[in-house]
């Protein structure tokens, strides 16, 4: 039988983090480390998840580098800014693993990315954590849509940017997991196509009043 494997979500009481936890946690399928600095509300959520998924082994705790030493895999679910923090706190402990970057460089506008048109937040993240496997996933899903990945009839897709095969096959299964369609997109420099389509999707969100329940859906025969 398959070994569960360990997945720390650093950020877990975000709009995102909590969404993803709640979401991975249904199936069963892994082990959940959740870490925020936000001590009551990550007991909420560990209580939530507990009362909902009685097959899911869920564990709060308050440290990154703790939460992420016992983990396989780690999904960064904080704001863009923090990851510089957060990877200065992981790295050591991150080596050999894989870590998923879901985030989106938007300035606070949400009319660019804040990051130059030769990079990406992924890559970014990339280099500072050079020893471990970074994919990016899951930024161009809103977190409403975790509750049910069905937008207008259709399984939204999930795209997947990464430079490791073993590690990309390991994040499309925690996509699909999730409900989403996991769609490989390309390398880890494909994050920079991925990003700025989740700009559009914000702008035209607001301007059309999607009420962040939106995704991307590939159409093909
Ligand atoms: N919201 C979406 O629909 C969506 C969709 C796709 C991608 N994303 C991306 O997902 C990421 C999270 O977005 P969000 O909307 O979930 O943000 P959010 O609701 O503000 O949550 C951010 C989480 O990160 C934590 N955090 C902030 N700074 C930290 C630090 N230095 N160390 C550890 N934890 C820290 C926050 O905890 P505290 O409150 O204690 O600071 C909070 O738990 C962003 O990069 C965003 O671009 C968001």
């Amino acid at each position: 039988m398959a070994t569960v494997k360990t997945i720390a979500i650093i950020g877990a009481t975000g709009n995102m983090g909590s969404a993803i936890a709640k979401s991975l946690s249904k199936k069963g399928n892994y082990r959940l480390l959740l870490m925020s600095n936000e001590q009551d509300k990550l007991v909420d959520l560990k209580t939530q998840i507990e009362k909902s998924s009685r097959s899911t082994e869920v564990f709060a705790i308050s440290c990154a580098r703790e939460a992420s030493w016992e983990a396989d895999i780690i999904i960064v679910a904080t704001p863009y800014e923090a990851e510089k923090e957060v990877a200065e706190k992981i790295r050591e402990v991150a080596t050999g693993k894989i870590v998923i970057s879901i985030s989106n460089p938007l300035n606070s506008a949400y009319s660019e990315l804040v990051t130059s048109t030769d990079t990406s937040a992924a890559e970014e993240l990339q280099k500072l954590l050079p020893n471990s496997k970074v994919v990016k996933t899951f930024n161009t899903t809103f977190a409403a849509d975790f509750l049910s990945p069905i937008i207008d009839g259709k399984t939204a897709d999930a795209f997947i940017a990464g430079n490791n095969g073993e590690a990309v096959e390991m994040v499309s299964e925690i996509v699909a997991t999730a409900g989403f369609n996991p769609i490989v997109a390309g390398d880890l420099s494909v994050s920079r196509t991925l990003e700025r389509m989740q700009l559009l999707l914000i702008q035209l969100t607001m301007k059309n009043n999607y009420n962040w329940l939106a995704g991307w859906k590939i159409l093909h025969n």
